[in-house]
């Protein structure tokens, strides 16, 4: 059981900043990674659609053995992880939940804001996670729809994302938060240009803390591999692996070696 690998899945590309966070706290672990690249972004998508692919996802990646299932994607995590964690028998760990909790830790000022895709923002699923922990934190979220095609053209520094940051984020400094969730996978690329349009504020990157779910559940089900045992990662597409290993070899900053196109 120990042995089996962990499955992540997203969209596409983003999630690899989720895989990164997860295999440097637990190195030796299998990894299998799915990018849904074929039908990403799911950001501008319907529930309907959102939940059947990430079925689609899921159940490919159960397919596989694995022993524990990460949802990467804010996206389906905000629509779709309930229907998941009820259809099947291992552990499902989704961004939302651990991303929730650290801002509610991080808040000073009890305001929060949630920055993510259409998909997640209209959810509403972070502000129900954080008011589930704290009635009292004011949460505005935002949706940033142009930071996802900006970090995967790799202009994630400069004066456009810059330019791009400021007009967003605008709205959301008016309200006075203290506190930001990077609630999708893309933003924690963009950490630098939306720290320095907003100085004071504490940004809460949900890669980071979903990994720590992922160790802590492995602990609490005694399902981790055996520490300083060599691990493999091994990915799967739905579409061209060349541009994924462009793309996603800057995501990782590591070489991206076993790739495979599947049909889903
Ligand atoms: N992975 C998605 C998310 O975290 C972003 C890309 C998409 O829209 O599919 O919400």
């Amino acid at each position: 059981m120990n042995n089996r690998p962990i499955g992540i899945f997203d969209s596409g590309v983003g999630g690899l900043t989720v895989l990164k966070e997860v295999a440097e706290l637990l190195p030796a672990e299998n990894i299998l990674y799915l990018g849904d690249t074929a039908r990403v972004p799911y950001g501008v998508r319907s529930p309907e659609t959102v939940i059947r692919y990430s079925f689609e996802c899921a159940e490919f990646l159960l397919r596989q053995n694995i022993k524990l299932l990460v949802v990467a994607c804010n996206t389906v995590s905000a629509i779709s992880l309930h229907k998941i964690r009820e259809a099947v028998s291992i552990p499902v760990i989704g961004v939302i939940e651990p991303g929730a909790a650290a801002a509610v830790n991080a808040t000073k000022n009890k305001r929060i804001g949630i920055i993510g895709t259409e998909a997640t923002i209209k959810s509403s699923s972070y502000v129900k996670a954080i008011k589930a922990l704290d009635k009292d934190v004011e949460v505005s979220g935002l949706p940033c729809p142009l930071f996802v095609p900006l970090v995967e053209e790799g202009w994630t520094e400069g004066t456009i994302a810059r330019l791009i940051a400021e007009r967003y984020l605008k709205d959301i400094m008016d309200r006075e938060v203290d506190t930001i969730v990077l609630g999708c996978t893309h933003y924690p690329l963009l950490k630098g240009v939306i720290q320095g349009v907003m100085n004071d504020v504490r940004l809460v990157d949900s890669a980071i803390e979903t990994a720590k779910a992922v160790k802590n559940a492995l602990s609490e089900k005694r399902m981790n591999r055996e520490a300083g045992a060599a691990s493999e990662r091994k990915f799967y597409v739905t579409d061209s692996t060349e541009k994924f290993v462009s793309v996603g070899e800057r995501f990782l900053q590591q070489k991206i070696k076993d790739i495979e196109k599947i049909e889903l």
